[in-house]
């Protein structure tokens, strides 16, 4: 999309116009509908390393309801838990061994429903994370189908095939596991023999689901039904595109994730983007419409270009997407402003919301990645001992500067618990504590996702800095972690929680995330990205200098420490402000 932001020349602009900044035509006008999904705002809360009230080590659910009066003063619409399903947690809950139940380790169904019913009481909904596309290998499906022949109604619930050649030693086709390796496990036949292999996207603990076989997809309506019932306000769908497989599950010459590649575009994966997906998608906003209150689906689907992902937020498909683009995108003015602007173009060609998500628990937290120039960001691989070290200073300072930016756009946003404490990853993490099955499959080529989910700090002065009453911690917090106690955060006006309630509440009063969005045109400013949402002016400064603002009131300012840097009319350096317009 080509963007206004380089007038041809500036010596076009009108000679008596000193200002920098030229109001372009709108790029997105505000949808008809106002139904809460479409501005919400929706915090990420990782039950393993939110708040633990057993001294386990391990975050629970208990623990969660316990600080919902600290949720609800950030003003949040919603909470999307991640697993907290009984699982063997080879991959932190994402392997699922009964999707209607709750491991003991996080708690019980009690435990569930009262933290659905005490949210609803602040006015928070709780959406659930579904994990269609596998389970684990100890799911009573999966167990059943290991223990039933070749060509069972059992096996048909998931991939097998016989191997290829020789004795059948080679799997039946060349797809990779996302986490590395191959996506295929060969087990054993009752006599010892070897028997078939099974697909896994995943670790070779998650067997993939066939979405072709009926009996899955009224599986997975059960469970809709069953969290639905228990209160639910919806659910965040794991995976997402990668549930349905081309028949035959034919060869595939491109990359495992299906980055395209020459000759290997993202819309021929045959793993990836299936038509029929979208049937079933149907079918599920359907039943999320039989209840009250609006239940949502959001997914994660993984699919470029975003005119494709659009497909997914159609009519009668999820209410919303993860925006992967947007949360990729480098700290770059034009890559910025081209994402915000194909993003709304493709969601508003099918009335849907865009939404903006900066951190979750599968990348590098953006107060770290921000740290770096130029760093291209692999989702998935994250920072280790003996990486480049980030500079947290300005990651923290552009972190700060990108949030605010992001809740001044029109739509939903997503945020992952922990960074309205301003944290970044633990950078520093031993191997020896490392969990996640990228880094173990990888043989630690690939660091993985520790790093950005380590547990979060609470109080400066107390063992695991709040986080557990006995100090255990699953993963160890960085020594630093004690300063950014949400404690010492709650006293001080310019912290950086006192920075995300100020915006949220905000953007509500004034109404961003329903509003509409132009681009100002400031050739002179080449890092500079400004934009106008209704009567708000949203201006972001990437660069390492005071700039210029447009003309306006001020209404908020981000900064590294303290108040703004912004004086006479000027924006800091790697800032953001939101001023009323006055012109
Ligand atoms: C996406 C989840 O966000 C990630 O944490 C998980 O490892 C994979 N899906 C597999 O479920």
């Amino acid at each position: 999309m080509s963007l206004p932001l380089h007038a041809p020349d500036a010596s076009d602009a009108p000679a008596q116009d000193p200002s920098p900044y030229a109001l372009a035509p709108a790029a997105h006008e505000p949808s008809a509908g106002d139904q809460w999904w479409r501005r919400a705002v929706i915090y990420q809360i990782y039950p393993r390393s939110f708040k633990d009230s057993t001294g386990s080590g391990m975050g629970d659910l208990a623990g969660i309801t316990a600080e919902l009066p600290k949720i609800a003063t950030l003003g949040v619409d919603a909470i999307w838990l991640s697993p907290f399903f009984p699982s063997p947690q080879k991959d932190a809950g994402y392997d699922v061994s009964d999707y209607r139940g709750v491991d003991p380790l996080f708690g019980t169904m009690e435990d569930a429903k009262t933290l659905i019913s005490d949210a609803a009481s602040f006015g928070i909904r709780i959406i659930i994370d579904i994990v269609p596309n596998h389970c684990s290998n100890e799911h009573a499906l999966f167990t059943a189908a290991l223990a039933a022949a070749p060509g069972s109604a059992e096996r048909a619930m998931f991939h097998f095939a016989d191997g290829l050649g020789e004795g059948g030693n080679t799997p039946p086709n060349n797809w990779q596991s996302l986490f590395g390796g191959s996506g295929w496990t060969r087990v054993p036949n009752p006599d010892g023999t070897p028997g078939q292999y099974y697909f896994h996207l995943f670790d070779a603990t998650q067997p993939d689901f066939n979405w072709r076989n009926p009996a899955v997809q009224e599986e997975f309506e059960k469970t809709l039904r069953f969290w639905l019932d228990a209160g639910a306000g919806g659910f965040r769908i794991d995976v997402a595109h990668a549930m349905f497989k081309k028949e035959g599950m034919p060869d595939w010459g491109g990359a495992p994730d299906g980055t395209p590649r020459p000759g290997y575009p993202f819309a021929d994966a045959p793993m990836f983007g299936q038509p029929e997906l979208h049937q079933v998608f149907a079918r599920w906003r359907e039943i999320c419409e039989e209840y009250p209150g609006e239940p949502v689906l959001c997914s994660e689907a993984n699919v470029r270009p975003l005119s494709r992902l659009a497909d997914w937020v159609a009519p009668g498909q999820m209410h919303q997407s993860f925006n992967f683009d947007f949360l990729r995108t480098l700290w770059d003015r034009d890559a910025l402003a081209e994402v915000i602007g194909d993003s709304l173009a493709a969601f508003d060609a099918v009335d849907a919301p865009t939404t903006w998500v900066l951190s979750n628990h599968d990348v590098s937290r953006h107060a770290t990645r921000f740290g770096y120039d130029g760093r291209a960001m692999d989702l998935g691989d994250g920072i280790g001992p003996r990486d480049a070290q980030p500079d947290t200073v300005l990651g923290r300072t552009r972190a700060r500067a990108a949030t605010v930016f992001m809740l001044g756009l029109p739509g939903g946003a997503y945020l992952y618990q922990g960074e309205e404490l301003g944290l970044g990853d633990n950078t520093t993490l031993e191997d020896a504590y490392r969990q996640d099955p990228t880094f173990l499959r990888s043989n630690g080529e690939r660091i993985g996702r520790d790093g950005c989910r380590v547990p979060i700090p609470w109080v400066h002065d107390a063992p695991a800095c709040g986080f557990s009453p006995t100090g255990e911690t699953w993963l160890p917090q960085p020594e630093n972690w004690a300063g950014f106690s949400r404690d010492l955060q709650e006293q001080d006006p310019d912290s950086t929680l006192n920075l995300y309630r100020k915006a949220l509440a905000l953007r509500s009063e004034l109404g961003l995330g329903l509003g509409s969005l132009a681009f100002y045109a400031n050739p002179q400013l080449p890092e500079v990205l400004a934009i106008r949402n209704g009567d708000t002016v949203n201006v972001l400064n990437l660069s390492g200098a005071p700039v210029p603002l447009p003309e306006g009131e001020p209404l908020l300012f981000s900064a590294a420490d303290g108040p703004a840097l912004a004086a006479d009319g000027l924006l800091g350096a790697n800032s953001a402000a939101w001023l009323r317009a006055t012109a």
